[in-house]
């Protein structure tokens, strides 16, 4: 740990880390609820997709059904640009998307990235897992297999993420991707991009786990970008012995240090979700050393998000700054506040 990143500077606070159905109040006011399954969670934007995917379980769907059916609803929604139909684009004003899926049972996974002209990344990378020998297909390739699979080719930009597009592509700045070599590591910054994405993790009552993240990924980027979400261990991990965890927020970060599968793996040496998710956020910051990333303080100028559920139906998540996540353990989704490591964001 840097000397700008001691761990005294920390703001650890901890929130809500147990699923159930029964809320308990605890000495000192509070609240934790005993673990109870099924359970789903997912990143803030799911609130719908959450809900969807807790009434496919308690109808006795498969976790995996249930998640993807939870967020095909985010990526059929023209109003969440970061996700499927609606999000934004990369420089050149096309929409490219990443997916990943994990079934735990059968222990097996599928992804896409920089697919184009699909809205259902999650669906198309279920098929890469179900019917081919493969796990990850990417760009041209991934489109000619979901057009052989019978998905229609579409749009995907609407008339708000046109407009958001070319408002920055008319305002173009230093704030793009390319980087001058002087940029590259040597001055401070602050980036402000949109990174989005739902993430997904659904737990049935037998304890068996699946996840998906799906995403548009960051806005204006070169095309040709895949960030972590469909990268199986970085935006999704599933283990069926010992729970899952999903990411949002600036993959390249996450991808550094493998993120969802070490909270998985954490939690596999006995940590609560919560405790793995800001173990990894640690090694976030430790291992994020261009200047260009960071705040004047040393701290990332950028947002990371992991979340993660046990096969008990404990549940957890944290971020490097203040943030939520969605829980479902019965008919309605809630927010609840994630923990996490500084307490402001840099300006
Ligand atoms: N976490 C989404 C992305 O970086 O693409």
């Amino acid at each position: 740990m840097s000397s700008q990143m001691q761990r005294r500077d920390f703001f650890k606070v901890t929130s809500a880390f147990l699923a159930g159905s029964s809320a308990i109040t605890q000495p000192g006011g509070a609240v934790q609820e005993r673990a109870a399954l099924p359970v789903v969670i997912s990143s803030a934007n799911g609130m719908k997709a959450a809900a969807k995917a807790m009434e496919s379980l308690r109808a006795g769907g498969k976790p995996l059904d249930a998640v993807i059916a939870g967020v095909n609803i985010v990526e059929d929604d023209p109003n969440d640009s970061s996700v499927g139909y609606g999000g934004l684009p990369n420089e050149e004003g096309e929409v490219e998307l990443d997916a990943s899926v994990m079934d735990g049972p059968t222990c097996r996974c599928g992804a896409v990235g920089a697919l184009k002209h699909i809205r259902n990344p999650s669906k198309v990378a279920r098929l890469v897992m179900e019917r081919t020998d493969h796990i990850f297909l990417v760009g041209e390739g991934a489109l000619k297999f979901a057009l052989r699979m019978g998905f229609e080719k579409e749009n995907l930009l609407t008339e708000e993420s046109r407009r958001k597009w070319l408002e920055w592509r008319s305002k173009l700045s230093a704030r793009d991707a390319w980087l001058t070599e002087e940029e590259s590591g040597t001055e401070f910054g602050e980036v402000i991009r949109h990174y989005g994405t739902i993430s997904c993790l659904g737990v049935d009552a037998a304890g068996n786990i699946a996840g998906t993240t799906t995403t548009s990924g960051l806005s204006w980027k070169i095309p040709g970008r895949v960030g972590d979400s469909p990268i199986i261990g970085a935006g999704l991990y599933v283990d069926n012995d010992v729970g899952a965890a999903g990411s949002t927020g600036r993959g390249e970060a996450n991808i550094k240090v493998c993120g969802a599968h070490a909270v998985v793996e954490l939690m596999r040496q006995g940590k609560s979700p919560e405790q793995a998710c800001l173990a990894v956020l640690e090694r976030v910051v430790r291992t994020t050393k261009e200047k260009r990333l960071l705040g004047k303080d040393g701290r990332p100028a950028f947002q990371l998000n992991f979340y993660a559920v046990n096969k008990k139906g404990e549940f957890g998540g944290a971020a490097l700054y203040p943030s939520r996540f969605c829980v479902n353990t019965g008919a309605e989704s809630r927010l609840v506040n994630s923990a996490y490591l500084f307490k402001r964001a840099q300006a």
